[in-house]
């Protein structure tokens, strides 16, 4: 079956100028560097990795909201950056996003019946115009807010109501596929897990698909199907919530996933911490060969030399490391 969504060797890099009247452009930041992956119906992709490695670029990308440098994506087998005008128009109503603030990103001036309702504004075909106050509360419903709540404004919100309220707005058009960037991240940790409880509903009542972003790989445990690494612009391993949580084989995942809290103490015992030192290098000049090796404990001279291809490592799964070896870490 045609994924729902290929992307092939994505790159986005952003030019870095200098100069106040001539500006010139000295180098680039490699934010995303050649990421693969497909996305298959009702399925949930978690995207994983520090802070700056590119996640947040990356949903920019897939939602056309920047210009990709090279690389393809592709909706059911069609090229979406070869997309203009109308065509555009359609596929903007599939492909919706999710942003980790919610506040920032609803207006504070609009009632929440607007803020829902304006997706409405640009696919009158998906909502006649009397019949949008009924779509929205019904929206509401669907996400657990009181329909009535119709005329309220953003601040008579919590924070977890203003998630709710802009997944009603990603869900207003009925799409068939949301980025989620970040949306638990401002949320206190028992919000968190009602409002991913509400995604997975949501999932399996509509049949969505999702690229779910976190930092962290205990977050999107729960909801992926599959679970891709990024480090430093690209995915260093990727595979099934199993392959990744049980059987990781890269250092970069082992080191992530031996920080996530174990809360059995008899697990923790013979657990072993693996801590990441030093800063993760610039975008702008990722180190050679392997992007990882200044923060790897297992570099040796390979590593700086060839770049690791993600590939099937030993018949397990993808893995960009030369010396990739799959290592028992968490309980199933
Ligand atoms: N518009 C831009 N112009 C220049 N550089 C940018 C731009 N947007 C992002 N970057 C850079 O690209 C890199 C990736 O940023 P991005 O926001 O995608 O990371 P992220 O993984 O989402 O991080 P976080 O977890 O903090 O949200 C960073 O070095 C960032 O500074
Ligand atoms: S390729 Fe080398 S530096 Fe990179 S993760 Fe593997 S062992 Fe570490
Ligand atoms: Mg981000």
């Amino acid at each position: 079956m045609t994924p729902v969504l290929e992307v092939e060797n994505l790159v986005k890099h952003f030019p870095v100028r200098v100069g106040v009247a001539v500006k010139r452009t000295v180098g680039h930041v490699k934010a995303v560097d050649g990421v693969s992956f497909t996305l298959g119906k009702g399925e949930t992709l978690g995207v994983v990795g520090e802070s700056g490695c590119g996640k947040s670029t990356l949903a920019q990308v897939l939602m056309r909201l920047e210009p990709p440098t090279s690389g393809a994506v592709r909706f059911h087998g069609e090229d979406v950056f070869g997309k203009r005008g109308k065509e555009l128009k359609a596929l903007r109503r599939q492909i919706q996003i999710v942003l980790q603030d919610p506040y920032t990103s609803l207006n504070p001036r609009m009632t929440v019946g607007d803020i829902i309702g304006e997706p409405f504004e640009i696919h009158p075909e998906v909502a006649p115009k009397g019949d949008r106050r009924r779509k929205v509360q019904d929206l509401l419903d669907v996400v657990g807010l009181n329909p009535d709540f119709i005329h309220r404004y953003p601040h008579q919100f919590s924070g977890g109501q203003r998630q709710r309220i802009g997944i009603a707005r990603a869900l207003a058009l009925r799409p068939e596929v949301i980025i989620c960037d970040e949306p638990v991240s401002a949320l206190d940790v028992s919000i968190q897990a009602q409002v991913m409880n509400l995604l997975g509903d949501l999932q399996r009542e509509f049949g969505l698909s999702y690229v779910f972003i976190a930092h962290d790989l205990s977050v999107v445990r729960h909801l992926s199907d599959r679970v891709a690494v990024m480090y430093l612009g690209k995915i260093v391993e990727i595979g099934t919530e199993d392959e990744i949580y049980t059987r990781p084989s890269h250092p970069y995942t082992q080191a992530l996933l031996s920080a996530v809290p174990v809360p059995d103490p008899s697990v923790r015992v013979g657990r072993k911490r693996i801590r990441l030192t030093g800063d993760v290098p610039s975008p702008v000049n990722p180190p050679s060969g392997c992007r990882f090796r200044t923060r790897c404990w297992k570099a040796t001279d390979i590593c700086a030399e060839e770049e690791p291809a993600l590939v099937e490592r030993s018949g397990g799964h993808p893995s960009a490391c030369h010396h990739a070896e799959e290592q028992y870490l968490l309980p199933t």
